[in-house]
């Protein structure tokens, strides 16, 4: 590699990087060579993965020769906005033919979560890079085998959790882990919005442009109904995570960063529901999570994690939207999230203040820099894991209405006969059901 390439690799990803270890010793010799540009599809570009073509085209070494979505409107808007050089990608309503083709290295899965982990699993074990949308996985059984999936592969798989590798979020970060603010043992999250009602509605025929059946794909079968569709699945268990796992990841994985956690945590206390909302979603507007690790980290100390969660205040809070607030012994620090960031030092002195917005295209280049030089990339599958597995898990205590207890080495909820089975899910038979769940 040449020194100047160098630099800049080192600039977005080993510093964006809390892992920067190599994926294998073998895989090396199976990466991308630094001049060639590497070839991607795209499965889902409907929202989010729109937002992907459209940071993906500006970069001259990447080309999109795929796109794929089960909705024919949508993947005939795709193909047009991924033109490059004025040649349209390939098409496909099946992901399948996409996986097959050996000239696509990677993908980018920006489908509704339930299809996260099926779609990765597939690519992974077809010798594709994957870059998933966040929450990673629709259940925490499916991000473990996720994570099976990439060392197994021995590609790279990064999450969408982009203040990873923003710089904003990085020097924040390093300041805390500093001791800017002293010890941290604490950090309240908060995810305040003002989203829609999705109204009531009784199941209709689908769209003639949708595939249905594969949109569903390994999930259970359920009648099409139009307020689950393109957008509003994510208020639905089958196929969501709730606010929760839609904005709330992106400052949850935050929080475990600053934290300094990498373990799940043991006890989950949880309460919540509809205090608002007369509408057919079935996650809860008005959530308060209390997540609580024993004893982690150099000083050997307990950790406590605050979400809080309500989505229908159209207002700021300290400033910022969605955030955190590290608590240190000497300081706090107060991390919005695409927004910028606030240092306090003792009795509230506001010692700096950093405004800035969460930078996707460095995201997209830690995952490239990562598939040429076959290393682990800022938001690792496992990162990942950890983060979504928070939301899973305020999910399942906020649904049951008691404390849960987990065990983060197994993965398991303890002595709770209506929580334990929540930590997985119920498939038909699809092809796309991943092995093992
Ligand atoms: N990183 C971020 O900041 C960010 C922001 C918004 C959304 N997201 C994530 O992006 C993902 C998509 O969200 P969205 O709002 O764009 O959803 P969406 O419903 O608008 O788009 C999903 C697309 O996937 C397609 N699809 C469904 N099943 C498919 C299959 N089997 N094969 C191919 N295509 C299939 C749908 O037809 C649709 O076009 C979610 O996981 C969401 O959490 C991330």
């Amino acid at each position: 590699m040449q020194e100047s390439t160098r630099r800049d690799f080192m600039k977005t990803a080993g510093a964006a990087s809390v892992g920067t270890a190599a994926l294998s010793a073998t895989s090396y010799a199976a990466v991308q060579g630094a001049n060639e540009r590497i070839n991607v599809g795209i499965i889902g570009p409907g929202g989010m993965g729109s937002n992907h073509i459209r940071t993906l085209v500006t970069q001259k070494d990447v080309r999109i020769t795929h796109v794929c979505d089960v909705d024919r409107l949508r993947l005939a808007a795709a193909a047009k906005n991924a033109a490059q050089d004025g040649r349209e990608p390939a098409t496909t309503g099946d992901m399948r033919r996409l996986l097959e083709n050996k000239d696509v290295a990677a993908v980018f899965i920006a489908t509704p979560d339930h299809w996260h982990a099926p779609a990765s699993i597939l690519a992974l074990d077809a010798g594709k890079h994957v870059y998933v949308e966040k929450p990673c996985s629709h259940n925490i059984r499916e991000g473990r085998l996720m994570i099976e999936a990439a060392r197994r592969a021995r590609k790279v798989c990064q999450v969408g959790t982009q203040s990873r590798s923003t710089e904003m979020n990085m020097t924040a970060m390093r300041m805390i882990h500093e001791g800017a603010i002293g010890e941290v043992l604490s950090v309240r999250v908060w995810n305040s919005q003002l989203r829609r009602n999705i109204g009531r509605m009784k199941p209709s025929d689908p769209p003639a442009a949708l595939d249905y059946e594969n949109w569903i794909g390994p999930a259970p079968m359920i009648p099409y109904q139009a307020n689950r569709g393109h957008g509003i699945w994510r208020w639905w268990h089958h196929f969501g995570a709730g606010d929760m796992g839609n904005d709330g990841v992106h400052d949850l994985d935050v929080a475990v960063w600053g934290l300094q956690v990498d373990t799940h945590p043991s006890t989950i206390a949880a309460l919540g529901g509809k205090y608002f909302f007369d509408d057919d979603q079935e996650f809860p507007d008005t959530q308060t999570v209390i997540f609580d690790w024993p004893s982690v980290g150099k000083n050997n100390r307990k950790k406590q994690m605050i979400f809080e969660q309500r989505i229908w205040t159209p207002y700021k809070i300290g400033g910022y939207e969605n955030g955190c607030a590290f608590f240190g012994t000497n300081g706090m620090f107060i991390v919005g999230h695409s927004e910028g960031w606030r240092l306090y030092g003792p009795r509230n002195k506001e010692l700096k203040t950093v405004t800035g917005g969460a930078n996707l295209l460095a995201h997209h280049r830690n995952f490239f820099a990562c598939v040429r030089n076959g290393i682990r990339p800022a938001a690792d599958i496992e990162i990942g894991h950890l983060a979504s597995s928070l939301c899973h898990l305020g999910n399942i205590a906020t649904r049951v209405r008691r404390v849960i207890n987990f065990n983060p080495k197994t993965e398991e909820i303890l002595n709770d006969k209506d929580a334990a089975p929540m930590v997985r899910r119920t498939y038909r038979d699809h092809w796309g059901r991943p092995r093992g769940v």
